[in-house]
């Protein structure tokens, strides 16, 4: 019994330790970032990045698969997010939640 605990305190420093260390663990998560994107700006976007064509038209929005977006930085791209941009007003996203809605924007191409 003693040593099953043993076995099992083992096995997660393990396995949890390199997990804590690898950069893998601050990976920002786009599928989260997708719940974010989903609550927050599908609503001028579009639900996978392509705004409808009025939306499109009306407030000057390019697909999120545009080079013009897709080529900036992730950290330009939070400066947008954060302060707006033109007809964009600034989005009250922060933390995790806005490296993963990068990230889910990154899926977008
Ligand atoms: C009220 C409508 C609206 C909402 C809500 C909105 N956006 Fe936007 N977004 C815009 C418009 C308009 C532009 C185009 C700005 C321009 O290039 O003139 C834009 C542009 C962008 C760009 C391109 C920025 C760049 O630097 O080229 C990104 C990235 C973006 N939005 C992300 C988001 C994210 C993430 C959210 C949700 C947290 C969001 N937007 C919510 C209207 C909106």
């Amino acid at each position: 019994m003693k040593s099953t605990i043993r076995n099992l305190i083992t096995a997660s420093l393990v396995c949890g330790i390199p997990s804590l260390i690898t950069p893998a663990a601050w990976a920002a998560d786009a599928a989260a970032g997708k719940a974010v994107y989903s609550a927050k700006c599908k609503s001028c976007h579009g639900a996978d990045g392509t705004p409808s064509a009025g939306m499109a038209k009306a407030m000057g929005i390019k697909p999120m698969g545009d080079p013009a977006i897709q080529g900036k930085s992730d950290a330009d791209l939070k400066v947008s997010i954060t302060k707006g941009l033109r007809k964009m007003p600034a989005q009250s996203v922060s933390g995790a939640d806005l490296d993963n809605v990068v990230a889910a924007i990154r899926t977008m191409k």
